[in-house]
């Protein structure tokens, strides 16, 4: 490596590390509700296994059901196998899309989906608080592009006559755990029919909805483009982007992302069809109330203890602390209790709100809430 570079990269890195800012790889063993690490076991708060499916005996007999591994091949090659033909056409149908594009991961879904679709638009708004994979696409289009204050819908300035628009937004955000205004987004598409919506639904789909197919249950009109991940609720990993027909042949042609990447293994979309196969029968459903109980539970309890927990509704459930320090201090005292809970801070999260993200699963049971609670109120001092 050049010297030059170097120097680079270990001033960058010294600079992290002198703030406390400097991420590193923990190499641990878990499932939804369990985590160990160097032999430690841990009641596991930091996963994004809402329904606790990665451990799914369907959905483990479905990843090893097939004889080979890999997909040796880009999607446009020979990579795409019965198996992601059957994922995209069941997708699709369950979330009444025409079609459904399957990525490597939601991150590549929503960069490079977007860079490819958003240049075709002239402006591009995004909620100031979507998610870097969002950023990094709207960069990548080259378009013109601004934010608008987190959840105001309303403050979007609207552009003059024949602009051609994309609202980029999400349907639970990933650091707060909380959702879209869905009246002021159904009041807006009724205002601005010219405008188009591209919806990360990462946390909803599996979770939101009696069915468990996500925002687009709620909504009574779907996103012209709606974004999934199948690394949270189905328990598994990759991404995809429901959208029409058109917008479909599109990205297979123009999408590098898409393009120039080896497949998801068929194993992976295997289990990802088994995992939806869970999500819209009645075993989701009960997983999806489990989940719920859960959440109501934390969230009685964290009240009787005065715990500053921000609002929301879904799993992702939030303790902003301020300082990095504190975050840390708190998540470390949790761990000595048996607890496992990260602690969030800038640049993932804006400046002065490091925070503890706790994410609860239907994995967990009363007990573990209990556990968690007294943990952190002992960590907080609380009463
Ligand atoms: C809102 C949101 N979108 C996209 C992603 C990226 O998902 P993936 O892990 O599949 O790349 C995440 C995950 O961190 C997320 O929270």
């Amino acid at each position: 490596m050049q010297a030059k570079v170097q120097a680079q990269i270990q001033a960058q890195l010294a600079s992290r590390q002198q703030r406390q800012r400097c991420r590193q790889l923990t190499t641990v063993t878990s499932t939804a509700s369990e985590l160990q690490l160097a032999g430690q076991r841990y009641l596991h708060f930091s996963s994004n296994d809402y329904l606790g499916l990665s451990t799914h005996p369907a959905v483990r007999a479905a990843w090893c059901s097939l004889a080979t591994v890999g997909s040796r091949a880009s999607t446009l090659v020979t990579g795409y196998q019965t198996e992601h033909a059957r994922l995209s056409a069941q997708l699709a149908e369950f979330l009444g899309y025409e079609a459904v594009v399957l990525f490597g991961s939601a991150f590549a879904a929503n960069s490079g989906g977007l860079a490819t679709l958003g240049r075709l638009y002239d402006k591009l708004w995004l909620d100031r608080l979507a998610h870097a994979s969002i950023i990094a696409g709207a960069q990548q289009s080259g378009q013109s592009w601004r934010r608008f204050r987190h959840n105001q819908l309303q403050t979007m300035t609207p552009g003059s006559e024949g602009t051609c628009e994309l609202v980029v937004t999400e349907s639970v955000f990933s650091m707060d755990g909380d959702q879209l205004p869905l009246t002021d987004y159904a009041q807006l598409q009724h205002q601005r029919p010219q405008v188009d919506w591209w919806l990360d639904d990462a946390h909803g789909f599996g979770v939101l909805g009696d069915e468990g197919r996500g925002i687009v249950e709620l909504m009574q009109q779907a996103p012209t483009y709606l974004v999934l991940a199948f690394g949270k609720a189905c328990g598994v990993a990759g991404g995809a982007i429901a959208c029409s027909a058109d917008a479909a042949n599109y990205l297979i042609n123009y999408c590098p992302e898409l393009i120039y990447s080896t497949a998801m293994p068929a194993a992976q979309a295997a289990a990802i069809s088994a995992a939806v196969e869970v999500i819209c029968q009645a075993e989701g459903q009960q997983l999806r109330s489990r989940l719920a109980a859960n959440v109501r539970l934390f969230r009685e309890l964290a009240q009787q203890r005065e715990l500053p927990v921000s609002a929301s509704a879904h799993a992702i459930q939030t303790l902003v602390l301020g300082t990095d320090e504190r975050a840390l201090a708190v998540s470390a005292k949790l761990r000595a209790q048996g607890i496992w809970c990260s602690a969030i801070r800038p640049p993932t999260v804006p400046e002065g709100t490091a925070r503890l993200r706790l994410t609860l699963t239907a994995a967990h049971t009363e007990v573990h809430i209990h556990r968690l609670i007294d943990a952190l109120a002992s960590a907080l001092d609380a009463p």
